[in-house]
């Protein structure tokens, strides 16, 4: 399966520029999920299989992720701002207080959150080389962080 991206009509250099290397990325990302669906489908290791699953789904989101940045732009460019899979920040257009509350307290389970991953990583140590359980639970407190780091961009520009 190849996907073709469609020229921008009416660009800027710079949003042309960003489009093909965006368009570009997103094939990038779907070969090297085809090379993680093969690792996983040829291994006899569980483990490895299961790890590679993992990956699969960041992945997948990694594509979608990029053709999601390619047609915003592409969008933006031909002044549709109407189809912008990616929206705009609009937290000022909105009650700003509002998704300042939302976020803040979610910010704060999210921190939560990130304390107890720390203490359960500590009660696997014995483990930690023999299962995948501590791995796993490291792989979560990289996603608590990347959960920080959206509340935290919320926050900063509801303020
Ligand atoms: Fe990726
Ligand atoms: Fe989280």
């Amino acid at each position: 399966m190849t996907e073709t991206h469609n020229p921008l009509v009416g660009a800027s250099m710079w949003e042309r520029d960003l489009y093909d290397h965006l368009s570009t990325h997103a094939d990038t990302e779907r070969v090297l999920l085809e090379e993680y669906t093969a690792a996983a489908k040829k291994t006899e290791s569980k483990a490895l299989e299961y790890l590679v699953n993992l990956l699969i789904e960041d992945e997948i989101r990694h594509h979608r992720y990029f053709e999601q940045l390619a047609e915003s732009l592409k969008a933006s460019a031909e002044l549709r701002s109407d189809d912008l899979p990616v929206p705009m920040v609009d937290f000022h257009q909105v009650d700003a207080s509002a998704v300042f509350e939302v976020s803040d307290r979610l910010l704060k389970k999210e921190r939560e959150d990130a304390q107890e991953l720390k203490r359960l990583q500590r009660e696997l140590r014995d483990v930690k080389d023999t299962t995948l359980w501590s791995l796993l639970v490291d792989v979560m407190r990289h996603d608590t962080d990347k959960h920080i780091a959206i509340l935290e961009f919320v926050e900063k520009h509801a303020r």
